[in-house]
């Protein structure tokens, strides 16, 4: 028996990830699943972990490279709507982890509830953005999470609140293969006022990062109270290039893949920015993406 017989429906061999992925670079998944309930991607997790293949999960690929060479293994996308859903209850938003956080913060906003508008314009899926606790100055999503319904490697289910739930800058305990889904719980507010408010924030990160491009979000974390992309700038590597990757000139803290840009460039121009900013100002430089 192969290690998809019976899951032929809904899991390819072979597939490229580069159109998953916002820098669309990068090889193919050695199998790629796009389960269309829990009980077809409990089924296969299980299958997995008997068979010892490894597994990925793929949001919105707006947070990873993928090397020229692809992954081995599952890689795992939650586009069935099950994964995606969205509900209010009174303050408290359920959002599945397949969803997109631009809608759950549209969502929000326009049903008056505040606490997620300053996330608008953060690319990626809810699970990943939990996953990283994306952010901005404004406030981040761990913040307002109380609950997470997850899934591990071994294919259990639980459910995490409390004190089980722990969000730092750009990193979070949810380390499970899935996130299932979380809750929210969000405060009330005017939606004209909460409109107002994402729409300055939308404004600002237009002007200030690269958006339409071929890029992710920053590459590295902020060292502890200075900026990356200021650094990076004042080290003069702005514009820097190798083959088709280039420092953005808008900010420093993003890559751009230009034409014929392969996932190498980008891995060699990260060691070339890191390698310039320890000799010239002696600050180590964590990377925020993830590189598969
Ligand atoms: N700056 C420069 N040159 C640059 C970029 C920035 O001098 O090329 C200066 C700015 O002028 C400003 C300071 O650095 O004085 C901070 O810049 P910015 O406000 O853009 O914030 P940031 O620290 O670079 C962080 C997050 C962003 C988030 C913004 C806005 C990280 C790694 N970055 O950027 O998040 O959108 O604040 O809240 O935490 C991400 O995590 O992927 C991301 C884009």
């Amino acid at each position: 028996m192969s290690l998809i017989t019976g899951f032929e429906s809904f899991v390819r061999p072979s597939e490229p990830l580069a159109m998953h992925t916002w820098f669309q670079l990068g090889g193919p998944a050695e199998f790629f699943a796009e389960p269309e309930t829990v009980e077809q991607l409990t089924a296969l997790v299980r299958r997995c972990h008997e068979e010892g293949v490894e597994m990925r999960l793929l949001g919105q690929g707006s947070n990873i490279l993928v090397r020229d060479e692809g992954v081995p293994g599952m890689v795992i996308h939650l586009s069935a709507p099950v994964f995606c859903e969205i509900s209010i209850e009174g303050r408290a938003l359920t959002v599945g982890g397949g969803a997109l956080l631009g809608r759950a913060v549209t969502t929000a906003v326009h049903r008056g509830l505040a606490g997620l508008e300053s996330l608008i314009g953060i690319p990626g899926t809810v699970g990943g953005a939990l996953h990283g606790n994306a952010g901005t100055r404004g406030g981040n999503i761990g913040q307002w999470t109380l609950e997470a319904n997850v899934m591990s490697a071994n294919g259990e289910i639980s459910q995490r609140s409390g004190d089980e739930l722990v969000f730092g800058y750009r990193q979070s305990n949810l380390d499970d293969l899935v996130i299932l889904s979380a809750c929210c719980h969000l405060e009330e507010d005017s939606p004209r006022e909460l409109a107002q408010r994402m729409q300055r924030q939308w404004i600002v990160k237009k002007a200030s990062q690269p958006m339409g491009h071929q890029s992710a979000g920053c590459v590295f974390k902020n060292p502890r109270g200075s900026s990356s992309g200021e650094l990076i700038d004042r080290a003069g590597l702005k514009g820097t290039r190798i083959g088709g990757a280039v420092v953005s000139d808008l900010h420093a803290n993003f890559i751009i893949a230009e034409a014929d840009c392969t996932a190498q460039d980008v891995l060699r121009l990260i060691d070339l920015v890191r390698s310039q900013v320890r000799d010239r100002m002696g600050i180590e430089l964590e990377l925020e993406l993830e590189i598969w």
